[in-house]
């Protein structure tokens, strides 16, 4: 008896129902003894049965085509060694076969008198009914989130001082005011970041505290946002360089599962160290900007850079590779960069300090205003090829080519 009351314990059914309750329902269990190839139940037919696992292994089977395909087993040391709980509440079709691999001892539930049960104790059913809403509104709030997945762009650099934080700050404006997309910009430059400064925002929030308070639903999250005018939200780096400390990848990971519920896009300013956070980052994109000046040392950190992204098998889809700067004083000229790094650049921005700069200076994008420059129509290029999103003044030659890219 004590052995199935563990049991029921494990079973989210019965989540919230007292031993004295568990007790009851263990008094209509009955215990029955199988030999190996027996089918306890068939994928399609009516349940009626829930089996408790207290001896030996079964097979899961699902249909594939016209035969059954064996996808997992179940063992009686399993953590969940039950199966066909719903059946006792809804009597839903099995979405399974089982069939023992063993000689099993299983202990079965039958509805008839797991419905008696009910009836004579109405406590046990309030109880059951209050988890089994519970369950239902998670379940129900976890599709709403899997229904939207964000794409994640993520900017990189081998080399400080190439431009990464005014590209990611432009690139996030630019989707934000010439797409209907809703826009994250993420500042992963722990220590130093100065993304919310640079764009004239005062956080009150940053990404330590949304990590200090668990964060963990997409309410909650929008509280430490800081909105931009131009329409985007900004996840702020922390106050302090030591709290920089406080978030690991884990974090990065289950954060940016929740914006991706919440957001179109998730543009990702990086700092230029291949460590642990940003690397976890850069696994969990869907494209990578890499960002390069036209001089010597960006082409040398940039080989390596590309070296690694293959020894981490990014595939080569997954990377754009951009060159900022483009016809600056002293340059090398992009078509030698480009036979350096067997690589040819899928966009560039053209060097222009007065625009560049009205971001550090000024705190302002380059779409803040619509004065046309040379910076812009580049940056319009470029938004327009990362997002496949058309937009006024990019090239719909291009577009065709990035169709697909996002699968889209
Ligand atoms: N296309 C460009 N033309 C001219 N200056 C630029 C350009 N892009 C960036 N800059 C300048 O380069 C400097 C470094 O930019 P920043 O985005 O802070 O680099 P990172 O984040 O990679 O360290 C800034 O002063 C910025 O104004
Ligand atoms: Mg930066």
């Amino acid at each position: 008896m004590v052995f199935i009351i563990e049991i029921l314990k494990k079973i989210p059914l019965f989540d919230g129902l007292e031993e004295t309750d568990l007790k009851k329902i263990s008094e209509v269990v009955k215990e029955r003894a199988l030999p190996t190839g027996t089918v306890l139940f068939k994928e399609g037919e009516k349940g009626d049965c829930f089996y408790l696992l207290k001896n030996g292994t079964v097979d899961v089977f699902k249909k594939d085509g016209d035969s059954d395909k064996k996808v997992t087993s179940i063992s009686h040391n399993d953590e969940s060694s039950f199966f066909g709980e719903m059946a006792l509440i809804e009597g839903a079709p099995r979405n399974a076969t089982i069939k023992t691999a063993t000689e099993c001892d299983v202990l079965e539930i039958d509805k008839v008198n797991f419905d008696m049960l009910l009836r004579l104790n109405s406590f046990i059913a309030l109880r059951i009914m209050t988890a089994l809403t519970k369950r239902f509104r998670s379940e129900s709030e976890g599709a709403k989130e899997e229904a939207k997945v964000g794409k994640i762009i993520t900017v990189f650099s081998p080399k400080g001082g190439s431009g990464k934080t005014v590209f990611a700050a432009n690139l996030a404006a630019g989707i934000a005011k010439h797409t209907e997309n809703k826009v994250l910009l993420v500042d992963l430059d722990l220590q130093f970041g100065d993304m919310a400064f640079m764009l004239g925002l005062k956080a009150k929030r940053t990404i330590a505290e949304m990590v200090d308070d668990n964060v963990e639903d997409a309410e909650s999250f929008k509280k430490y946002l800081v909105s931009h005018s131009m329409g985007f939200e900004v996840l702020a780096s922390p106050f302090k360089p030591e709290q920089s400390e406080m978030v690991n990848s884990n974090h990065l990971r289950r954060l940016i599962k929740i914006a991706q519920s919440i957001f179109d896009y998730i543009v990702i300013d990086t700092h230029s160290l291949f460590q642990d956070l940003t690397i976890n980052a850069l696994d969990i994109s869907d494209l990578i900007c890499l960002l390069m000046s036209p001089d010597m040392n960006h082409i040398k950190s940039m080989h390596m850079c590309l070296k690694v992204m293959e020894t981490l098998k990014y595939p080569s889809e997954k990377i754009r590779l951009i060159l900022n700067r483009e016809e600056s004083m002293y340059a090398k000229p992009k078509a030698d960069i480009e036979t350096a790094l067997k690589r040819k650049f899928d966009f560039s921005l053209h060097d222009d300090w007065k625009h560049a700069s009205d971001l550090v200076n000024d705190q302002k994008t380059v779409f803040d205003s619509n004065t046309p420059s040379q910076y812009r129509t580049d940056f319009i290029q470029c938004i327009s090829g990362l997002t496949g999103e058309k937009i006024e003044g990019s090239d719909p030659s291009l577009l065709k080519t990035i169709k697909g890219w996002f699968g889209n």
